[in-house]
């Protein structure tokens, strides 16, 4: 039931907080991470892989990719994402030792399933992020992970899409711990910044009204468009997907370093550009690489709303608006600067007058190729 609320999106959206605390609960114990389920597949198989491969489709598939950096990083294993509808099609090369992790909200996707199948039958092991209770592709795997985001209604996937990123961070640490590649004390202090993320995004979903704000000035608009950089990265391409599906805007993500291989020639004065400012806390000095390119997209015309950290000045003389999330860690940031990227999605269709849970010509579970 959609109780007070306007739409099932605008419900599901204010669940995210609790999608990721239900996701994480039960699943750490003495600050460490520990997913029951993984004890089907065994910590000699977590030792023994030497790959892993994300399939997906949609937004399932840009969770994945936040997986991808997160879990390389932390367990030292190659990690690759595919569209399932790709994979399935060319012939793969699988071995025994690579696990195949599938990630679908609904666990019905044909042809994540059909992908998963054909994993199988090459003998790789396979790990199913599934959010729905005794689903096919969960009952065709070797092991599942259930995200616990509740039942999405709503066709744009909101609330499990921060669910299947929990999901993969608690995977990777605990691929990370079983491997040895993270000392415990390194992985208590990520497990606590995680566990602080929910009430991190009660605050950003404060925001909401700002960007609804935005939406409705912008609703005569033809095209918006994200860059992200790092973990950044999938979060534009997911802003630009519920733009699509959701408003029947034309939008692009972006990686922001391709601006100059290509993309920036799009940019005329007045176009609408969010931009996801990686953290100036990080290390490898990616914020200031993308405060550079908001100021050559500035300069060349382009409006910039900035989601950035709390407290990050330097993005400030540089863009039209900035949109604040708290801080975190550099890995966990894509939770919070998603949730503003959803409530645009949602207010822009809203502007415009469209039905924001059932947009035209899209199914919620896509059960045919
Ligand atoms: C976009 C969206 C879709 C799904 C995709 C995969 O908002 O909801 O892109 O993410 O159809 O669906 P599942 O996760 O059920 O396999």
């Amino acid at each position: 039931e959609k109780g007070g609320w306007s739409s099932f999106m605008a419900k599901e959206i204010s669940e995210e907080p609790d999608a990721v605390a239900n996701t994480i609960r039960g699943r750490v114990t003495d600050g460490l991470v520990h997913i029951p389920e993984l004890d089907g597949l065994g910590d000699d198989v977590l030792r023994s892989i030497d790959r892993v491969l994300i399939i997906a489709c949609g937004t399932a598939a840009y969770a994945g990719m936040v997986g991808k950096y997160a879990i390389e990083q932390w367990a030292r294993v190659p990690v690759d994402v595919e569209l399932a509808h790709e994979f399935r099609y060319r012939e793969p090369v699988l071995s025994p030792n690579t696990l195949v992790v599938s990630i679908s909200q609904s666990g019905e996707t044909m042809d994540t399933l059909m992908a998963v199948k054909y994993a199988r039958e090459q003998g790789a092991r396979t790990l199913s992020i599934c959010n729905t209770q005794g689903a096919t592709i969960p009952r065709e795997s070797d092991a599942v992970v259930y995200t616990h985001a509740g039942p999405e209604v709503a066709v744009a996937s909101t609330k499990a899409f921060v669910a299947q990123i929990t999901a993969c961070y608690l995977f990777g640490l605990q691929l990370a711990q079983v491997r040895e590649t993270l000392a415990a004390d390194a992985v208590r202090a990520l497990v606590a910044d995680l566990q602080k993320v929910p009430d991190q995004l009660r605050d950003v979903i404060a925001s909401g009204e700002r960007i609804a704000e935005l939406a409705h000035w912008m609703a005569d608009t033809r095209s918006v468009l994200f860059l992200g950089r790092h973990v950044g990265y999938p979060i534009a391409l997911e802003g630009a997907l519920k733009l699509k599906e959701l408003a029947y805007i034309h939008a692009e993500g972006f990686a922001a370093g391709e601006l100059k291989h290509g993309p920036i020639a799009l940019i005329e004065p007045g176009q609408i550009v969010f931009v996801i400012v990686p953290s100036p806390r990080d290390e490898r000095s990616l914020h200031a690489k993308v405060v550079s390119n908001i100021q050559e997209i500035r300069a060349r015309g382009a409006r910039v709303i900035a989601i950035a950290e709390a407290g990050d000045v330097a993005v400030l003389p540089h863009a039209d608006e900035v949109i604040r999330i708290p801080l975190a860690s550099p890995f966990f940031e894509p939770l919070l600067a998603v949730v503003p990227l959803h409530f645009f999605g949602m207010e822009l269709a809203a502007a415009k007058g469209l039905d924001v849970d059932q947009p035209r010509n899209l199914a919620k579970s896509v059960t045919v190729e």
